[in-house]
């Protein structure tokens, strides 16, 4: 089904955006509309609209703001040299989106509506997709229950909504190593918990470690699992990668505690056509420390939609303070995000089919 489209009549004027696009830093500027659709369990999903961007009234026992019922995406458009605009993977997005909602007892949106939205929207928005180096319009879809009751239950309403945010890049600088402090205290999930759900909760829950650890001197934290506290899971918002001397991939398995990347998955593809052999299995903090400063493990990198491939340069907790290499990105790090950008921003061939025209 169609979306209507409802313009907004204070949009901005192609001075004031190209004023906004103006040395985009990540998720501070927002286009002019939003895609929108309602869900009831009456009615189902209707309602599928454009509508100006602005505040959300909603009731303020809505669900969403005492039980937290709430799931997102991120993905994003690219500006291509020839004028069009791209997304990558997009129907990962709309899957990991059903699987989240399913978890958290929210209703499945269907990937055809989701496809639907975002082409809708990119589409009125086109102006607003920067072309400068490494920016893109970072789309965040996002579903939140807006049931007017305070009872604990599955909501009987639920909004789903898509803005868009021009954005440059979440770590400024270019491919710059990150430090890592790994976390002894706390847990990102625990086993039958919200861990592979892309659920705000589990953001919200990364962020007194994350304080934490910045003051300590560090960028991001690794959670490790809450069973044993000694096998790597991920970061706050990133998953993790170590490369072995042998040329070997490491790479937490999917587990049920960790997100599934779309960034990780495509990650995987490009260093198995590179040769390297990827290995998905439990990886003890251990053997990672042991690892690097033995010289086993060279390189340790972090990766996600909006952090693309991150180098690792220095890991530290309680215990331990090591260099991860020389400190400095790795080649595997840099010709794995090289290839990755290069598909993205259409400098190279896409032999995967993961790039789609809006
Ligand atoms: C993304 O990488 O797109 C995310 O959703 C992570 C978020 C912390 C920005």
């Amino acid at each position: 089904e169609a979306f209507r489209v409802v313009r907004n009549p204070h949009a901005a004027t192609d001075a004031e955006r190209a004023e906004k696009l103006r040395d985009l830093a990540f998720g501070l500027q927002f286009t002019d509309h939003m895609a929108r659709v309602t869900w009831t369990a009456d009615e189902g999903w209707h309602d599928r609209r454009i509508e100006p961007y602005g505040p959300i009234p909603m009731d303020p026992a809505a669900s969403v703001l005492h039980y937290a019922q709430e799931v997102f995406e991120g993905l994003k458009a690219y500006r291509w040299a020839d004028g069009s605009i791209r997304l990558f993977r997009p129907h990962a997005n709309a899957e990991r989106l059903q699987r989240s909602a399913w978890r958290m007892a929210l209703p499945e949106l269907s990937v055809d509506d989701f496809m639907a939205s975002i082409r809708a929207l990119v589409e009125l928005e086109h102006a607003w997709v920067p072309d400068a180096p490494e920016t893109s319009l970072y789309l965040r879809p996002f579903l939140i229950g807006t049931d007017v009751f305070l009872g604990l239950r599955a909501p009987k309403r639920v909004d789903y909504l898509l803005i868009a945010s021009p954005s440059g890049p979440y770590f400024p600088g270019g491919i710059k190593p990150v430090s890592i402090w790994v976390e002894r205290d706390y847990h990102r999930a625990g086993p039958g918990g919200t861990g592979a759900a892309k659920c705000g909760g589990n953001y919200a829950a990364s962020l007194r470690p994350q304080m934490a650890a910045y003051e300590r001197g560090f960028d991001q934290v690794l959670y490790l699992d809450a069973a044993t506290g000694s096998v790597l899971e991920e970061l706050g918002g990133m998953n993790v990668f170590a490369v072995r001397a042998d040329g070997t991939v490491l790479t937490p398995i999917i587990n049920g505690n960790i997100l599934e990347g779309v960034t990780r998955s495509s990650v995987i593809r490009l260093l198995e056509d590179q040769d390297l052999k990827v290995v998905e299995r439990d990886i003890t903090l251990a053997e990672l420390r042991q690892g690097i400063e033995d010289g086993e493990i060279t390189e340790v990198f972090a990766c996600g939609t909006a952090a693309i491939v991150t180098p690792v340069g220095r890991m530290a907790s309680t215990d331990f303070d090591v260099t991860v290499g020389d400190g400095q990105p790795g080649p595997v790090t840099a010709a794995v995000r090289e290839r990755l950008t290069a598909i993205q921003y259409g400098r190279a061939e896409d032999p995967y089919g993961w790039m789609h025209r809006v």
